[in-house]
């Protein structure tokens, strides 16, 4: 259950900025967290939300990289979370927010960017490999497809037909309606398959791999023990949330925000994003 609450504005702890919140944004894992598929952060109550672009308003003892006033973009990972008008973040977990970069667009980047990079680097996709991408219109997808095109790969997306006009745009060689097409038999021998789906896209994808292909998966799949899988899990780092921040102000990089929605509203975010047909990102607003 979702309930909005007040409570005291938080004291920056040692190692910790206080972040006055411009925007977060919405990850599946906000609504498995709510509604108990997953219990990381232990027993309820808790505040959701891990990711945030906002402006440092506190500094604990001990912070060097940001003062009061920077304006900031991250990951956070604690029961104290970023569906809040004010964050408790370490201050190792942030970035400096590019100045041409938006809030909403800052806070659609830290997890679904983080885990696009870490997956292709996991997968350790290079130029002219053809990387295969699930659920790719969706937050870590359309990242996904657009980083691994940079890195000069081949990209092949499933996607509704709707998504295909979209995903092709982003630079997305190939796409497969998976309503209409059953994905093995449209695809073989790709070198990398991003899974963003699970469940029995896992062996599935395992068939239309080369043998000495990589499977990187971010969600539970039935791939086994296949030595050729990974799973993904995206973790903080401002380095290379760092390097996407550049990227995104650059222009290299688009960031599709499907809405904008209050965090007064956070159950209606959770209704869309639990559709699973979300393009890009939700993001949620303080005001
Ligand atoms: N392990 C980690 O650290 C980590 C981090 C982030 C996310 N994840 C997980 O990765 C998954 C994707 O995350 P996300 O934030 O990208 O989710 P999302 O934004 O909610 O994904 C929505 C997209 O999924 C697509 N989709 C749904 N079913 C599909 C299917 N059967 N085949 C192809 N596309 C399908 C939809 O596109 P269409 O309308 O075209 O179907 C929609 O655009 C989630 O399960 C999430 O929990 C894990």
């Amino acid at each position: 259950m979702l309930e909005t609450i007040e409570v005291p504005r938080p004291e920056p702890r040692a190692g910790h900025v206080v972040v006055r919140l411009g925007a977060t944004s919405v990850n599946p894992v906000d609504c498995k967290l709510r509604s108990g598929a997953v219990t990381f952060l232990g027993e309820p109550p808790f505040t959701l939300g891990f990711d945030l672009s906002g402006t440092v308003v506190d500094v604990g003892d001990g912070v060097t990289e940001f003062r009061s006033g920077d304006e900031v973009f991250g990951m956070v990972h604690s029961r104290t979370g970023t569906y809040s008008e004010y964050v408790l973040a370490r201050a190792g977990s942030l970035a400096p927010r590019p100045a041409n970069v938006d809030h909403h667009t800052a806070a659609a980047l830290p997890t679904a960017a983080l885990t696009a990079r870490q997956a292709l680097d996991l997968a350790k996709v290079v130029a002219g490999e053809r990387v295969l991408i699930h659920a790719a219109a969706g937050g870590v997808g359309h990242l996904a497809v657009q980083l691994a095109v940079l890195r000069g790969a081949r990209v092949i997306c499933t996607a509704r037909a709707a998504n295909h006009e979209f995903l092709r745009d982003l630079g997305a060689d190939e796409v497969i309606d998976y309503t209409a097409t059953d994905f093995t038999t449209a695809v073989r021998d790709v070198d990398v398959v991003l899974d963003l789906v699970g469940g029995d896209y896992g062996s599935r994808s395992l068939r239309v791999l080369r043998p000495d292909g990589r499977y990187v998966t971010a969600q539970q799949s039935d791939a086994g023990e296949d030595p050729r899988v990974a799973l993904v899990t995206g973790a903080p780092s401002p380095a290379q949330l760092a390097e996407i921040g550049e990227l995104v102000g650059a222009g290299r990089v688009r960031v599709h925000i499907d809405q904008a929605i209050p965090l007064a509203q956070a159950g209606k975010a959770h209704e869309l994003s639990e559709s699973g047909r979300v393009r890009g990102k939700l993001v949620l607003t303080p005001w």
